[in-house]
């Protein structure tokens, strides 16, 4: 898809579609009522008519208006006006794509860019706008034998910008979103492949195509390599399977030499049975996304080096598959993780940490100024969020006001729970430092508990993303969050440098 960025009047754009937007109830916005008076009237006329409300969702497509240079004018209801915000902002972007997608034109002039929305400038109009659009237009058919062929598909989206001062910022976001958006389709390709493709070496070969072009280092540390390090809780998840595990490095260094680095940890569990304590069968299909956290640490990483971003930033992926093979894991089995520390392991599916735990010690070895870690982590933080909040836990309260706020502006929202230590004596064990569970209650806390276990040495944040990084159902997908919140995290540290 190419985009642009216009300032202009309306009824003088030469385009097979311009998109105007009706608030609720039948109020034209701005350019709107510029091609209605150019129209003589016409717009308004129809809205008398009752041919549309302006009711949020709705479009109207209107052909041949007089006194305008385009082909066709698409009228966006956006809703009531007080009631304007960036998710109507979000929806009416996502109406009007998907509808001049269907009708044929080759390329499409936005209006919708100029529409006030409160608290928001324009390079956040247009960086969402970009997102979203390329978000409506995402596919993932190669794994069909037919693809289904839009006949005449969208090339070209001009978004327009009121003043011809807003156009170097329109254009910093328009970049801006086309890099977060490539990172997102990344992560939506890789978490969309089934386990039978998407392997641990799969993913490591992604990394290293993904380093050569991008300019970041590349390391694949195989189990040979793990074993020396004494990565034993990472080794006790793989050693159910006959996929070799991967622990994969990626560094992306553009800040100044010797600055420290923040470090992305995804966790990268390409199918998890649960192991020896197996999983039930309704939805495990849905396992083969338990990859996410990697596939959207890689994600950042593409959108980070997209944007230019200078910062020194390192990914680190412990892959491998969860599986009940002859040589797994039993309940009860304890292993010494690579910081030393003893864990019982009472339950094979509580996978994740385990994995995790030894690539957060790993990652000391960077003195991070600080560390993120991204995992499909818990089934209870669905429970508890939804599929709309991801789930945050840190420990200091800064990192996490950073990355709320980071989630705010992309759109990509996460909620905070607490990581008190009154939660912490859950994961006792009687025969090892710490067990891998904590009973029932506060699935999420306990988890993240285990992983602070391993954290002491940095400032960290956990981000749960089990409920809001795929979709279940009809529309069964990655949903590439939340690469977003990351990559804005990463322009907002990029640009507090001294
Ligand atoms: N990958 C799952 C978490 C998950 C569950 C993600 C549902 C998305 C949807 C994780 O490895 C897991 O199995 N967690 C267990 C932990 C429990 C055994 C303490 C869970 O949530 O049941
Ligand atoms: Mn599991
Ligand atoms: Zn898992």
């Amino acid at each position: 898809m190419e985009f642009s960025i216009r300032s202009g009047s309306p009824e003088k754009q030469r385009s097979a579609c311009v998109v105007v937007g009706v608030f609720e109830p039948r109020k034209l916005s701005l350019p709107a009522e510029v091609i209605d008076h150019a129209a003589h009237g016409h717009l308004s006329d129809l809205l008398r008519r009752g041919d549309m409300e302006g009711k949020a969702g709705t479009t109207l497509l209107l052909h041949n208006v007089p006194g305008t240079l385009a082909d066709r004018v698409l009228l966006v209801g956006l809703g009531k006006e007080k009631d304007f915000r960036e998710k109507e902002f979000r929806a009416a972007i996502a109406a009007a794509v998907k509808t001049l997608n269907e009708t044929g034109g080759f390329d499409g002039t936005l209006y919708l860019t100029e529409l006030a929305v409160k608290k928001r400038d324009v390079a956040w109009r247009v960086r969402q706008a970009v997102m979203v659009a390329l978000e409506v237009l995402y596919r993932f058919d190669r794994l069909k034998s037919k693809k289904e062929d839009v006949r005449r598909p969208l090339r070209k989206l001009t978004f327009c910008v009121e003043r011809r001062n807003h156009l170097t910022p329109a254009e910093q976001g328009l970049m801006q979103g086309q890099a977060i958006a490539a990172g997102v389709n990344l992560m939506k390709d890789l978490a969309n492949l089934p386990s039978n493709m998407c392997t641990p070496a799969y993913l490591a070969e992604q990394a290293q195509t993904l380093a050569r072009d991008h300019g970041f280092d590349v390391e694949v540390l195989e189990r040979a390599d793990m074993e020396k390090l004494g990565m034993n809780t990472l080794l006790s998840v793989a050693q159910g399977s006959r996929e070799p595990p991967k622990f994969i490095v990626l560094k992306h260094s553009g800040g100044k030499a010797g600055e420290k680095p923040v470090v992305l940890v995804g966790k990268g569990i390409t199918f998890d049975t649960g192991g020896i304590s197996l999983k039930p069968a309704p939805e495990m299909d849905e396992m083969k996304f338990d990859m996410s956290g990697a596939a959207s640490v890689l994600g950042a990483m593409k959108a980070a080096a997209g944007m230019k971003l200078p910062i020194n930033l390192i990914a680190v992926i412990p892959a491998t598959e969860n599986m009940p093979g002859g040589g797994a894991t039993k309940p009860g089995d304890i292993v010494t993780s690579m910081s030393g520390q003893t864990v019982e392991i009472l339950n094979t599916d509580a996978e994740g940490r385990l994995i995790l735990c030894d690539a957060l010690t790993y990652v000391e070895r960077f003195d991070p100024a600080c560390v993120i870690d991204v995992a499909t982590l818990t089934g209870a933080c669905v429970v508890a969020l939804g599929n709309v909040a991801t789930g945050l836990l840190a420990n200091t309260d800064s990192l996490a006001r950073e990355l709320l706020d980071a989630g705010q502006e992309a759109y990509d929202r996460a909620w905070q729970l607490p990581l008190w230590d009154d939660y912490q004596e859950l994961l006792n064990s009687n025969f090892a430092d710490i067990a891998n569970i904590g009973g029932r209650t506060g699935g999420t806390i306990t988890g993240a508990c285990f992983l602070s276990r391993f954290t002491k040495k940095f400032e960290w944040a956990h981000l749960d993303i089990a409920g809001t990084a795929y979709r279940s159902g009809k529309e069964k997908g990655s949903t590439g969050r939340p690469v977003p919140l990351l990559a804005h995290f990463l322009m907002s540290r990029a640009a507090i440098k001294p």
